[in-house]
Formats: structure tokens, sequence, C-alpha cells
């Protein structure tokens, strides 16, 4: 049986990646938000994932707003990092598994959903920048499988759909024979909104609630609809639904590792979660769960 080792979740700002090819991690504005990273790295040497599991939002480089699906689960061989329009590099490409993806998907259809399946799926910095704060070589260790959520043009799924989402991918995790080593990740968010009179807005105690929520009480943020979400965190802040969904797909109760939250990167409110189920895996990190 797959074993799922644990959940991380991070916002995915494109100036990151401008960030990385320059070498500026070191630089002040920078610092706060790359050391948060350290200890993830940490524990992930000794976690050794093989397969990932990544739960975002597609930015219109693989989606664009005449075709939106709600959800979209890949299940390509391979996932192509193109251009988005950013400026940020693009990436090596990851390899996908394609028997784990139509596992998930008939999994996920037997379960009620309806994803739309895509054996071709090109992927954007909401995919890539996680990657690369995890693996800064860029040469990924591991396979991935897309788990694509609409936060972009409305109706959004609820927060209460995408819980019931990744608890239903963790499931088909459970069910799957192989023996794989599975991390979650969730991207996207915190709190941010890039346009209209709000633009600029960031809600540091929503955030913080709900981060702490995933750990106790993680179905909390279910009492909001998407537009009491968007009230709280932002047109964009709305990318949460992917940490949501993320932390419904690790199996019982978590202990948080490490955490990190720094505001701002570029228009974000920057956060980063790890957690994990086994607590003896705390032991790995060196480091505590503080909120900088
Ligand atoms: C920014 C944040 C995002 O989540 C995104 O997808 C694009 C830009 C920003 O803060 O600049
Ligand atoms: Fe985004």
């Amino acid at each position: 049986m797959a074993t799922t080792i644990g959940g991380l979740t991070t916002s995915h700002v494109p100036a990151i990646g401008g960030a990385i090819a320059r070498g500026r991690q070191q630089e002040p504005y920078w610092k706060p938000f790359f050391d948060g990273f350290v200890p993830v790295r940490k524990w992930l040497a000794q976690a050794a994932p093989d397969l990932v599991i990544i739960f975002y939002n597609d930015h219109g480089l693989n989606f664009f707003l005449d075709k939106m699906p709600t959800f979209a689960v890949g299940a390509a061989a391979e996932y192509v990092s193109a251009d988005e329009g950013w400026g940020i590099p693009t990436t090596a490409s990851f390899r996908g598994h394609p028997e784990f993806s139509w596992h998930l998907i008939e999994s996920l259809v037997a379960d009620e959903f309806d994803p739309v399946t895509c054996q071709e799926m090109r992927v954007d910095h909401a995919v890539t920048l996680p990657m690369a704060l995890l693996w800064p070589d860029q040469r990924w260790p591991v396979r991935v499988v897309p788990v694509c959520i609409n936060t972009v043009q409305f109706p959004l799924p609820s927060a209460r759909r995408c819980f019931r989402l990744g608890s239903a991918v963790g499931r088909a995790v459970q069910s799957w024979p192989g023996n794989e080593r599975v991390l979650m990740i969730g991207s996207g968010g915190l709190s941010h909104q890039l346009d209209g009179e709000r633009a600029g807005f960031i809600n540091r105690a929503f955030d913080l609630q709900f981060m702490d929520s995933l750990i106790t009480d993680p179905q909390w943020v279910t009492r909001f609809d998407s537009r009491q979400i968007v009230e709280q965190a932002g047109t964009q802040g709305v990318e949460l639904l992917s940490w949501l969904a993320a932390r419904a797909a690790l199996p019982g109760a978590v202990t948080r590792l490490h955490s990190n939250y720094h505001i701002p990167i570029s228009n974000t409110a920057s956060g980063l979660m790890l957690m994990a189920s086994d607590p003896t895996a705390r032991a790995a990190t060196g480091a505590g769960g503080g909120v900088a």
C-alpha cells in the first residue's frame, strides 16, 4: 500500500522564479521567505517521497477563461513547463505516473467527482515554483500528478467541496496497491488581491487562523462560502482552497512540523506549512513551528 508521508503547502508568486534565476535568496527582501524552506528540505531528504500529488490552480497557461474545468487531473507521462508570460524561466519537465493517475481518476469518479482528465497538460508557476523550492537543483527525484482546482473564474468550487475532493484523493492513495511514498502539496494563497479597489489587500489574522485550523479544526474554513473567502482573503487569496484539499488528503490528525509566514512577497502574504501524520517525523526537521 502506498504511504502518505505528509503535506506541504506554500504560496507561489511568479517573482520567486525571478529571484531564483538571479540568485537573490540571501538578499534582505527574500531571505525571510527562502529561509523558511531550509527545514523543509532537511525533512524531505529523510522522508524521501517518490510521488507528489500537487493541488494547485492554473493561471491561464493550460486552461483559459473559454474552457475552465472546476477540477482537472493530470494523466500524462510528462508535464511540460512552458513560458506563461511572467518572464520567469521554465524548468525541466515533470515525470508523471499515468497508472496512478488513472487509478485516481477512477476512484474519484466512483466517489461521484467529475474531473476533466488531461493526457496532455502544461504546468505553470503554481507547479514549478513549489517544486523548485523543494528541490533547488531542479532534478526532480519524484513523479508528479497534478490536481487542478479552479480558483480563477466564478463560480468556484466551495471550500466544502474542495475538502471532500482532498479526502477522496486521500482514499485513492490508500486503495492504490503500489508502494509509493506520497507527498501532498497545496500551492497558492495566502491572502492576496492583485486587482480592483482592494489591490494589495492582505489579511494576516485570517491567514494565521486558517493555518492553525488545518491542524486543530481542518474544516473550519468550510463555514465560509466563496464570496466570503474572497472578502476575507482577497480575490486571489481563494487559492488557499489548494491548501485545504492537500490537508484533507492527509489521513487522520496531523502535526505541524514547520511553518513560516512572511508579508509581503510581491502582493502576497506568503505562507508555508509542513504537516505530517507521524509525530516522530518532527525530530528530522531540526526546527519548530514558528511563525515569522
Ligand atoms: C502574485 C501572486 C500569485 O498567486 C500569482 O499567481 C501571481 C502573482 C503576486 O503576488 O505577484
Ligand atoms: Fe496564483
